[in-house]
């Protein structure tokens, strides 16, 4: 493999630089059986952190962010990726453990890979992202909770976000009556309705001090930001009503109160795709294919952006300037 562009992370508390690494430094940094030339990532929240020098993402340095990545084998020693193959990953410790996306070369061990799915490619895949799995793993965790079309209201909060706007999107397509929470409705209105949306609600009332029990207003929901969202979104759900918790946005923290769970029979449901089975990433990117409109993620992926451009990109997504996903070109 000739020489590579990498975004590296140096050391702690040091600015992201653009660097012209060879594979012979890749060699030296990390194992695997397939090497992958990666073709495009995606900047999500944790990312944003991660080159933000924020503390608990990145765990070993010199690191490579970037928690996703999608692209070709280029070098296989095991059968079922073979040279050639459209592959992608994500979570998994990379760009926090190990070397990420933001590179136009990694070396993976084979358990890491997913086959992007027939009639897909690396830009679908990353367009979609760990954002649009999160999305497809909360949505599955309230049908196994119980949540079918016209039952009720599902609530969305984050919905200007990444995993915020697929999951408004999946919803709405599976035939749920989604509300959309965010805290720029004035500004995101069309886009949300957009992606199928039939209200919307600040993010000031979602996160107004709670009762214990308030009157029932969701079926299911998707909580991207917990804190005080998460508490309120608790205390409205419908009887026998399930959250799928997957964010922190907001706050890590929640004032909580066991009344809905005892009352009204309720279910808190986290989501994690960090450490997910490789069946559950596997059907959640089979789900993703079938479920997720072209339209829909046109909308919410709507920019591709360079490595050079990700370190500023970073910063507006934490301040909360961005919409929906940013689509990352590392090569090509
Ligand atoms: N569990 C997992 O495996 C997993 C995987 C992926 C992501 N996540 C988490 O899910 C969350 C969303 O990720 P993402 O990639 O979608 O991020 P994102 O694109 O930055 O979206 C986050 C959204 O949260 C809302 N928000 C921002 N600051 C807030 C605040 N202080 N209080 C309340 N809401 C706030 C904003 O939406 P509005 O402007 O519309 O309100 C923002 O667009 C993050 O916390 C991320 O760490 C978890």
């Amino acid at each position: 493999m000739a020489d590579f562009q990498a975004l590296v992370l140096s050391a702690k508390g040091e600015a992201a630089i653009l660097r012209p690494l060879n594979a012979e430094t890749l060699g030296a940094l990390e194992e695997g059986e397939v090497l992958v030339a990666v073709s495009h990532s995606s900047l999500n929240y944790k990312d944003a952190l991660a080159l933000a020098g924020r503390a608990g993402i990145v765990r070993d340095y010199p690191m490579v962010p970037g928690i996703d990545l999608a692209g070709e084998v280029v070098e296989s020693s095991v059968a079922n990726f073979p040279v050639g193959t459209r592959v992608l990953a994500t979570g998994q410790g990379l760009g926090e453990r190990r070397w990420g996306g933001y590179s136009q070369c990694v070396r993976l061990p084979a358990v890491m890979l997913t086959a992007i799915p027939s009639g897909r490619d690396a830009r679908w895949a990353m367009r979609v992202g760990t954002a649009g799995l999160t999305a497809m793993l909360c949505v599955m965790a309230l049908e196994e909770a119980g949540l079918r079309p016209g039952t009720g209201a599902v609530a969305v909060s984050g919905a200007g976000g990444g995993v915020g706007g697929v999951a408004v999107a999946l919803l709405a397509a599976l035939g749920y009556e989604v509300t959309a929470i965010s805290g720029r409705c004035d500004v995101l209105g069309d886009y949300l309705r957009g992606l199928g949306a039939s209200a919307l609600l600040s993010r000031e009332e979602a996160s107004a001090a709670s009762r214990p029990l308030e009157k029932q207003c969701w079926a299911g929901a998707v909580d991207t930001v917990g804190g005080a969202v998460l508490a309120r979104l608790l205390a409205q759900l419908n009887y026998g009503g399930a959250v799928a918790a997957c964010g922190l946005a907001g706050d890590t923290a929640w004032s909580g109160n066991v009344m809905p769970f005892i009352l009204r029979n309720v279910r808190l449901q986290g989501v994690d795709t960090v450490a997910c089975s490789s069946q559950l990433r596997n059907t959640a990117w089979q789900r993703l294919v079938g479920d997720l409109s072209d339209a829909a993620l046109a909308t919410i992926a709507a920019e591709e952006i360079t490595l050079a451009e990700l370190p500023e990109r970073a910063e507006a997504l934490l301040s909360g300037k961005h919409r929906g996903r940013l689509l990352v070109r590392v090569s090509g």
